[in-house]
């Protein structure tokens, strides 16, 4: 059940719901929509319809229109400056991120976007200090016991390099940082890897315009997906999500004055030579 519903009273009948359905499936009776029920199934739940309608006479879902917050697209300058002044924190103070200010983090990943709005990407968060520290202990001790077994996978030989390091106060994996988040999703659905890198990538840019610093962990990711999956399994990642990355985060040990200096990506500019296109000619 879709609980499509329109309020007379303020649908102005602009039909801006069914030209913007990704799903095609609103239909008009009357100039009033509506989705017919053998239709129902396509629904992707993404509620554009309820977004699009300038006039708030649109409900999905069960969602009150009113409840949504209005759009305010932020200054592009302010945009581009998180962006640019984004960094890999790889030193963290040990004071835990407060819960009410994580809770508040991690509601706006429910907007980020997942393919065919899947929206099954699970966030597996250590909150806990004292949790991240047995996490750090259990890991680098099965580092330490695959790499005296000679178990540790060719491609993976330099974690055993980070014992030294750990046997000396340096936590080249984890940083030492108090929190770390997991996010994952099932093999079966439909663009994976590709949901877990833009929930990261939501979380990151959220987080560091909070005063949070956060690090992309891939080294973490292996040790626990390829060398302790016993462990990822009791952080409650199910073992059907293949695809999962790991982020650092907690308040920075460090301070950045500036930005880098990033040259421009590669771009190439498709020219309608490529794709044989004669601009101005008749087919
Ligand atoms: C997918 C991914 C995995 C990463 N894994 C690690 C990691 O395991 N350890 C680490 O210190 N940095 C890691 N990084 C951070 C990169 O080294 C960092 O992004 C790069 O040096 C550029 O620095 P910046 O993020 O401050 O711009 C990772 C980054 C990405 C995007």
């Amino acid at each position: 059940m879709l609980k499509f519903t329109i309020d007379a009273s303020r649908c102005i009948q602009c039909a801006a719901c069914v030209d913007d359905c990704p799903a095609g499936i609103i239909r008009l009776q009357d100039n009033v929509p509506y989705i017919p029920e053998k239709l129902e199934s396509r629904c992707i739940h993404c509620q554009h319809c309820l977004a699009v309608c300038p006039a708030g006479a649109l409900s999905i879902l069960g969602k009150d229109p009113d409840h949504s917050d209005p759009v305010a697209p932020p200054d592009p300058q302010a945009m581009a400056s998180r962006i640019r002044s984004r960094r890999s924190v790889r030193s963290y103070s040990p004071d835990p991120v407060p819960a009410q200010e994580l809770d508040q983090l991690l509601a706006t990943l429910a907007y980020a976007p997942t393919g065919r709005n899947e929206r099954q990407v699970r966030l597996t968060v250590v909150d806990d200090p004292v949790v991240m520290e047995s996490i750090r202990q259990q890991t680098m001790a099965g580092i330490r016991m695959a790499t005296a077994r000679g178990t540790i996978p060719d491609h993976l030989s330099f974690l055993s390099r980070m014992l030294d390091p750990f046997d000396a106060g340096r936590d080249i994996i984890f940083r030492h940082a108090p929190h770390m988040l997991i996010a994952s999703a099932p093999d079966k659905g439909a663009t994976p890897w590709a949901d877990v890198f833009i929930s990261l990538s939501y979380f990151e840019l959220m987080a560091q315009s909070m005063g949070l610093g956060t690090l992309w962990c891939g080294y973490a990711m292996w040790a626990l997906r390829d060398v302790v999956p016993e462990l990822l399994a009791k952080l409650g990642v199910p073992g059907d999500h293949q695809a999962m990355y790991v982020m650092l985060f907690g308040y920075p040990a460090v301070s950045y004055a500036r930005t880098v200096q990033r040259s421009p990506r590669s771009v190439h500019r498709v020219r309608p030579e490529d794709v044989s296109i004669q601009m101005g000619q008749d087919k």
